[in-house]
């Protein structure tokens, strides 16, 4: 960033100063970060948005008022200085201006600075103050220059993606902020309508809508860098207010789809990294990620795949495995390479590991040089424990984890989707992608510096509501359903009469697959997105399934329904997550530290205190009574 100006106050930046402008008289301004007092002259560090400097008050070159000045300085002082860049005595190489100091003949105080309540300066070894503290005063805690690093990135991913899709022929479109109610499943932030009594804006929860009606419009390619506002409980990878980079193509496949996506991210890796992301990003259907990994996210920075030993275990004389016969019940573990080494305790361990994604034990055997041990052995003496060798490659040094029980993916090989035994259960994948997890951190199996990056392709269409006992859309209920599964759709449904609950069990455990898709990286969830239905016999169909009559789907989506009556384009698109990608890429430890004013888990604002109560008056415009507490 070329940061060489001048203004009424300073002749150019103090922190990005070099070697070049020794001899130069310059003009600066900036906060005191600290101050040195060392009795006959005061060194202070200057800093501004570019970084440190050094500035040097000495009565050989500082007048005696100016000098007196310097030695009331308090920390974030805002001055001005005037002086003379000079190479340093004693160079610091810690610091990229630490080869010159500026030697003041000129000082000014254009703002004092009361005692902080969270220091700017601190030692190395000094913490960071509480985070509710931090948020508190969320303007100090950004004069952190590790923050400021982070919003340096954040402007240089936004520039980039800027860039990148103007070049491939995206339209930037801004989309309503005071909008209807949005299909992406979260809760909805309302506003009530002064104007009309009793009525409610819905602040979206993403473009989606908005940009498909551009799609009809003709826009053929649109993005924005997008806010998007949803309701729902926090964790650490979300936020109430957010922002994706959206994008919508029109005449286009998945394929499509996926070479922009993927060229954009190899952009953005390259520009804030220098890396270059080896492209096409692999492939993968969701199927195949649950058998796999265990998970639609899967890390593929490591191994550690999971095999289906069904077959062989019910053979062994092992009563958990044998009690798996004639049932939907499937034995499934993990190849350990190395996993020999883990103690007693490190496998003991496995079990709450395993029980976090839902198994009530997990298994396991180690192969040794001398023969087997573990749960196992016994059944694993002989014959048997070859073939099971063979069957998970399970080498000497090796270990392997399984867990038994139900599946949402069926046997690998076959057609079968869910598995388990009331055919809507969630299954014991989870359990799984623990486990696979955890090894890998384990036996630090993750190189740092690994880029695995994939499409998930073919998630299913519906998801099953347990509570309403219905389905429900996975991606939104605008996702095209695949080609293979439309048969299946069209028997389960009738073109106008609410579905069978189960016609809507077996489209559920078929699974229907859609053309829905996600960008994984490193085991997170950066993108998601579909090719979408554009013709309204379709997506009535999938109304049906999803339970939504016509009433319903005039009043929530009618307009759009209405504009795909007036010629459509066949059209798709995706949304990153904005926030995820400048996370990961200023290695943050949270979305919080790349938000500029970001909510806290409560989803309070701590700095500005929102949310916050209105008087009677506000409301009363606004047609609006409190319930009494
Ligand atoms: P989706 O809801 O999957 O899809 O969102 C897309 C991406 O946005 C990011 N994301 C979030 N980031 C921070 N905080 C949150 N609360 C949050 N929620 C989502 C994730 C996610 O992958 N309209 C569709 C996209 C499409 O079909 O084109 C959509 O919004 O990285």
């Amino acid at each position: 960033m070329n940061r060489s100006f001048s203004t009424a106050f300073r002749s150019g930046p103090a922190g990005s100063l070099r070697r070049d402008s020794i001899g130069q008289e310059v003009r600066l301004v900036g906060w005191v970060h600290r101050r040195r007092d060392l009795g006959h002259l005061v060194f202070v560090d200057l800093r501004d948005r570019d970084g440190l400097l050094q500035l040097s008050f000495d009565p050989a070159w500082t007048p005696p008022d100016a000098l007196a000045e310097a030695r009331r300085l308090g920390p974030e002082d805002v001055v001005q200085v005037q002086g003379r860049v000079e190479a340093r005595l004693k160079p610091n190489p810690e610091l990229p201006s630490g080869e010159v100091e500026v030697r003041c003949s000129a000082l000014s105080v254009l703002a004092r600075a009361e005692p902080l309540p969270i220091p700017v300066y601190r030692t190395p070894d000094e913490a960071l103050p509480a985070e509710e503290l931090r948020l508190r005063y969320r303007y100090l805690d950004l004069r952190r220059p590790e923050l400021q690093r982070n919003f340096v990135i954040r402007h240089r991913l936004a520039q980039t993606t800027r860039r990148f899709l103007s070049e491939h022929g995206f339209l930037e479109v801004e989309t309503p902020m005071l909008s209807r109610r949005t299909p992406e499943g979260a809760r909805d932030y309302l506003v009530p309508s002064r104007v009309w009594p009793g009525e409610f804006y819905a602040l979206p929860q993403s473009p989606q809508l908005y940009k498909q009606l551009l799609m009809v419009s003709g826009y053929d390619r649109y993005f924005q860098i997008a806010r998007c506002l949803r309701d729902e409980d926090l964790r650490a990878d979300r936020q109430p207010e957010f922002t994706q980079i959206d994008a919508e193509l029109a005449f286009v496949d998945e394929e499509d789809v996926f070479r922009v996506g993927e060229g954009l991210m190899a952009a953005l890796w390259h520009e804030v990294l220098g890396v270059e992301l080896p492209l096409p990003f692999p492939r993968l259907t969701y199927r195949d990620a649950l058998l796999r990994y265990g998970t639609d996210k899967p890390d593929l920075r490591f191994g550690l795949e999971i095999a289906d030993l069904t077959d062989l275990a019910q053979a062994l004389d092992f009563r958990l495995f044998q009690a798996t016969q004639g049932t939907a019940q499937r034995v499934r573990g993990l190849r350990v390479p190395g996993g020999a080494q883990l103690s007693r305790k490190e496998l003991d361990e496995l079990q709450a590991v395993g029980k976090r994604g839902g198994a009530p034990g997990v298994v396991w055997v180690k192969r040794t040089d001398d023969g087997w041990q573990g749960q196992l052995a016994k059944a694993l003496e002989g014959g048997a424990g070859e073939r099971f060798a063979a069957a998970a490659g399970l080498e000497p040094g090796d270990l392997f984890v399984g867990v038994v029980g139900a599946f949402r993916t069926g046997a690998p090989g076959t057609e079968a989707g869910a598995a388990s035994d009331d055919g809507v259960a969630a299954g014991l994948e989870p359990a799984l992608d623990e486990l696979r997890r955890h090894l890998a951190r384990r036996l630090g199996l993750v190189e740092p510096g690994t880029h695995a990056w994939a499409w998930v392709t073919e998630f299913p269409l519906f998801d099953w509501d347990a509570d309403a006992g219905r389905l429900v859309a996975a991606h939104h209920p605008f996702t095209m359903p695949h080609a293979d599964d439309l048969a299946a759709l069209f028997a389960a449904t009738e073109p106008d009469g609410p579905i069978a609950l189960d016609a809507a069990r077996a489209l559920y455990r078929l699974p229907v697959r859609s053309r829905a898709y996600d960008a994984v990286y490193n085991g997170h969830e950066l993108a998601s997105g579909s090719v979408r239905i554009h013709v309204s016999e379709l997506q009535q169909r999938v109304f049906r399934a999803l339970g939504i009559g016509p009433a319903e789907a005039r009043e929530k989506f009618g307009f759009l329904l209405e504009a795909f009556r007036y010629g459509a384009p066949p059209h798709a698109g995706f949304a990153f997550g904005f926030d995820r990608i400048a996370m990961l890429l200023a290695g943050a430890a949270s979305l919080r530290d790349v938000i500029a004013f970001p909510k806290t888990t409560t989803a309070r604002a701590l700095f500005e205190g929102a949310p916050s109560a209105v008087s009677s008056d506000e409301l009363t415009e606004l047609h609006l009574r409190l319930k009494e507490p």
